[in-house]
């Protein structure tokens, strides 16, 4: 995913994925209350509202509507081995994406591997890819379809991505078993490699379920689709075609549930908690270039491009995002959960929460950086450049700015914010300002703001503009029911908790962005989560990314069980 981080901002996975915290749960009797009501339909009206869910402990199992192979995939060690020689072998081919890699109809040497990877996935999964309808959506996206019995209900999308991101050169030699070996370790159930955490887990995951189904007689009624994008990891639009092809062929607001990488199964001393990303943060680059006259340098104005650059920057880094925490943030109700259940000790935030003062909660998150940015806009200057001589002025300078969307903001907001900044020091230093949206000059546009004057101008870039993604909806929703049953009913089988295990489920918020962003038109129910354990230390996009055997098998066995669940208990149109 690229860099997806459900709770906390400077981690991958979170309060998880950092460091164990101790736990100390305290479990009211009144807490146990089920809010699990599948009888309940689905209320079509906007719940754009948000994520106001029902209180995180209240969800009970949900008995497997179709179980024949789900102690095999839990208990059988050659089954367990069989499956991680399958993600062993995904891994070995290094489908590494770069943010330059040419499109396959540039270059198609680029993309050998991933034709190499689709070969050895067809090697793997030779009874689903003669049941099922596969398509290669603009070279390299894969789309699988499961055609249902009754075509009238909305189809099911599982999605992952085969792209991984690179291994630096520099840092082969740091890691403990090569980053393309996919070495299993037995004694420590780890798999090692490039890929194992990031995402070919799930798409071994979701094939391997669907072919299991498969292979067990299952037949659904409501078609089954897999999408994997190429191109996750950059700029997404491998998935964006894949969407756009099914959108062309059922039409918008035609998809039953997406469920995508994401939030998983966190465990601290016996509890687990479950934490589906029901929203993202919104995404925006600025690009800004000072132009200036160049000359000699000996002779220079009193501020040169940089200077004017350093300005500003200086400026933007003292005026961050205000915080506000709302009522409908999903990120509150997983602090909310995970501060009633022990998993976040933290005095000052249980006491702000106990009084509902969000106010002066946002105060002190504001202090938290793995919790504030869950509350507000970030700013991040990634990328600089200017000049090129000693002796001669810099023309121009450069400086990109990453931010990360509010959920109570926008792009517009956003870059309101960041006018404000350049239009004061166009006015300081005398200089015109020109606003391009697009990456290339083919398909940009502009805006002159103000014209360029004989001191020069700034031109700012617009990249990538995203809005904060719509809330998926939890309370009273029975997709959301369905997806928490079987993963409590996953969590309580004894090669986890057992029956007695806490299982808790939380909707979670992500700072950064999946394939998903470009399915909004096919549901509202989109769901970044694949019911697998995480393990804490997987090291994503860096050296030693690793992943546990245990965790690969516990994405099946929630798969395996919720495609027959939904088919079963889902009562929409
Ligand atoms: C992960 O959890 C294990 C216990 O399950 C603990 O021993 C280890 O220190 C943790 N590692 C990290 C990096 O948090
Ligand atoms: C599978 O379902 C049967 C019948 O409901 C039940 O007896 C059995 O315990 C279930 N097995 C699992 C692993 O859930
Ligand atoms: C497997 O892991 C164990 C425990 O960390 C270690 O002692 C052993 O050397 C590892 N085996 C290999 C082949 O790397
Ligand atoms: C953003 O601002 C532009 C220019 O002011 C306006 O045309 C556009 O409608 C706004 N977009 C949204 C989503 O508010
Ligand atoms: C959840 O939804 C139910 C109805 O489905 C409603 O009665 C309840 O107030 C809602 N809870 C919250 C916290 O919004
Ligand atoms: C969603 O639908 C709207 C309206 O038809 C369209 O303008 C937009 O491009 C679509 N978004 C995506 C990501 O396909």
């Amino acid at each position: 995913m690229s860099d997806y981080s459900p709770i906390g901002g400077s981690k991958p996975h979170g309060l998880f994925g950092r460091r164990r915290l101790l736990a100390t749960v305290v479990l009211g009797a009144g807490a146990l209350l089920s809010a699990l009501i599948l009888a309940v339909h689905i209320v079509n009206s906007s719940n754009d509202k948000g994520s106001i869910c029902s209180d995180c402990a209240g969800f009970k199992s949900l008995s497997p509507a179709f179980n024949k192979s789900l102690d095999h995939i839990l208990y059988n060690k050659d089954y367990k081995m069989s499956v991680i020689d399958k993600l062993a072998g995904a891994v070995k081919i290094p489908t590494e994406i770069f943010d330059f890699t040419p499109s396959p109809s540039e270059n198609p040497e680029a993309w050998v591997h991933f034709q190499e990877l689709h070969e050895y996935l067809e090697s793997q999964f030779p009874f689903l890819y003669e049941k099922a309808q596969v398509e290669k959506i603009d070279g390299f996206g894969l789309l699988f379809t499961w055609q249902g019995s009754k075509p009238d209900l909305k189809p099911l999308i599982l999605m992952a991505h085969q792209d991984v991101v690179p291994v630096e050169p520099s840092t082969i030699d740091m890691w403990t078993h090569p980053p393309f070996s996919g070495f299993y370790n037995s004694s420590e159930d780890l798999i090692y490699g490039r890929g194992t955490a990031d995402i070919k887990q799930l798409v071994i995951s979701h094939l391997e379920a669907v072919e299991r189904l498969m292979l067990d007689g299952f037949n659904p009624q409501r078609t089954v689709m897999i999408s994997f994008g190429c191109d996750e990891e950059a700029s997404g639009s491998c998935a964006a075609k894949i969407a756009q092809h099914i959108e062309n062929r059922y039409g918008p607001n035609s998809i039953y549930a997406i469920l995508d990488e994401g939030g998983q199964v966190g465990e601290m001393d016996g509890v687990y908690f479950a934490e589906p990303v029901t929203s993202e943060k919104g995404y925006l680059d600025a690009e800004i270039t000072v132009f200036t006259p160049g000359g000699h340098s000996s002779v220079p104005p009193d501020h040169t491009s940089i200077g004017i650059l350093g300005d500003l920057i200086v400026d933007l880094e003292k005026d961050p995002y205000d915080i506000l925490v709302e009522e409908n943030n999903p990120a509150l109700e997983t602090i909310k959960c995970f501060v009633k259940f022990g998993a976040i000790r933290d005095q000052e935030i249980a006491k702000l929460l106990s009084k509902n003062d969000l106010k002066k909660l946002g105060t002190a998150l504001d202090d938290r950086l793995a919790l504030k940015y869950l509350f507000k806009t970030s700013q991040a200057l990634d990328i600089v450049s200017g000049g090129i001589k000693a002796n001669a002025l810099p023309e121009s300078a450069t400086v990109l700015v990453n931010n990360r969307i509010g959920m109570h903001s926008s792009v517009n907001k956003t870059l309101e914010h960041i006018m404000k900044h350049v239009q004061s020091k166009a006015e300081l230093y005398d200089l015109g300002i020109k606003v391009l949206t697009g990456r290339s000059s083919k398909e940009e546009a502009a805006e002159v703001i103000k014209p360029a004057t004989k001191n020069g101008r700034f031109v700012i870039r617009l990249l990538d503009p995203l809005e904060p993604a719509p809330f998926s909806p939890t309370n009273g929703s029975q997709v959301w029911d369905i997806i928490s049953g079987t993963t409590v009913n996953t969590y309580k089988q004894k090669l986890f908790g057992g029956e007695d295990a806490k299982v808790y489920i939380t909707p979670a918020l992500s700072t950064g962005n999946t394939d998903t962003k470009s399915f909004w038109n096919l549901t509202r129910n989109i769901y970044r989560y694949s019911g697998s354990l995480q393990y804490n230390a997987t090291n994503e996009h860096t050296v030693d990314e690793k992943n546990t055997g245990l965790s690969l098998v516990s994405g099946i066995a929630f798969m395996y069980q919720y495609i027959p669940n939904v088919d079963a208990y889902a009562t929409d149109a």
